[in-house]
């Protein structure tokens, strides 16, 4: 089925073939692929759902579901889950933290990403506490080419995630419209720049030339007296208990069985009285639905379940966002929609 056909069809099943033109016409720049008609579905079924009208489905919508699933969803990056964040996403959780948990603990950011902006976001705002960040693809080599690019690396010089220096369409193009050569530039480039630096046991942690610019062990980069940085899976990271652990934006791609698995773990990193506050947060917490628990004699217990109102009457496109069929999250924060010419009234 081409991806014109497959757009078409989903308007005609959950819109009445209702969906404005220009909505229609940003949605077949949707990749053909598998994972990515996956993904257009289950938001038109969560759509349908709350009783969303075609008319409130808007063109900048329509073309945020093509991009993100042109450039980020794990289907792009080999089924990786791209490390992707924004400095100041998290900024209200931080300030929650402060309100629940006080001044001073730990805090573990798992699954900070990279570079670790929200990480470094925690640090200044909380001065007093430690903070961890904790992700699976802290990267080994950081490279950024002439042209401000950057991609992050493995240990063996394996090309994990690139991006554009200013990700619009045409950049983003430019990058993955064909991906494995990109790939296979930013590796011949960390392999050319790697040779500079040498390896000699002096060797530096830092080489700039040509306009690029290559830093090993980069997170290193980040750390402060009170953040540092530990390359883990979350199912095999080995701490102190905190009283804080924080994880956001990672359990979305995973199914039932690990997120019920990932509670488990994260009630291990957490003292007794500890607070875990994890879920989706896109910007600023606007587009966001989290859970926080408390663990209390060893069994960690939802405290609450709260969402932007945004949910409601959405502008972009978090609300509809699931990476995984029966995302329970995804049905909590949405009881009804609210048509956007209501909202206009009140
Ligand atoms: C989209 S980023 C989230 C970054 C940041 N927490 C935020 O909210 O902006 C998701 C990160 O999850 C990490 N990740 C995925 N599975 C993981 C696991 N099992 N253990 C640790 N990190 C994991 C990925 O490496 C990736 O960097």
């Amino acid at each position: 089925m081409t991806v014109s056909t497959f757009v078409q069809d989903l308007n005609q099943r959950r819109f009445n073939g209702k969906l404005a033109a220009p909505a229609i016409e940003r949605l077949e720049a949707l990749p053909d692929r598998e994972d990515a008609r996956a993904f257009l579905e289950r938001a038109g079924a969560l759509m349908q759902r709350a009783g969303m009208p075609a008319q409130d489905f808007s063109p900048f919508q329509g073309e945020m579901f093509a991009s993100i699933a042109s450039h980020l969803l794990p289907g792009c990056w080999g089924g990786r889950v791209p490390p992707i964040t924004l400095a100041g996403r998290h900024v209200r959780i931080d300030q929650l933290v402060r309100k629940f948990s006080g001044d001073r603990g730990r805090l573990l950011d798992i699954a900070c990403g990279f570079p670790p902006l929200t990480t470094i976001d925690s640090s200044s705002a909380l001065r007093l506490w430690d903070i961890v960040g904790v992700d699976r693809s802290l990267p080994e080599y950081f490279v950024h080419d002439q042209h401000g690019n950057y991609c992050v690396y493995d240990e063996r010089g394996e090309a994990l995630y690139f991006q554009p220096l200013i990700p619009t369409k045409d950049s983003w193009e430019a990058l993955l419209g064909d991906a494995e050569s990109s790939a296979r530039k930013f590796e011949a480039l960390l392999a050319a720049l790697l040779r500079r630096r040498g390896n000699g046991a002096d060797a530096p942690l830092n080489v700039e030339h040509d306009g690029c610019t290559l830093s090993v062990h980069p997170v290193h980069d980040y750390e402060a007296p009170n953040l540092r940085f530990i390359r883990s899976d979350l199912e095999s990271l080995v701490t102190e208990p905190a009283d804080v652990v924080r994880c956001f934006n990672m359990l979305m791609y995973f199914d039932d069985a690990f997120r019920q698995r990932a509670l488990g773990h994260f009630s291990r990193l957490l003292s007794d009285g500890g607070l875990l506050i994890c879920g989706c947060d896109w910007a600023f917490s606007m587009e966001a639905r989290y859970t926080t628990y408390r663990k209390t004699n060893g069994t960690l217990a939802p405290l609450e379940f709260a969402f932007s109102l945004d949910n409601l009457v959405p502008i972009g496109i978090l609300t509809w966002y699931t990476l995984q069929p029966g995302t329970a999250e995804a049905h909590l924060s949405r009881p009804v929609h609210v048509p956007a010419q209501h909202v206009a009234e009140v």
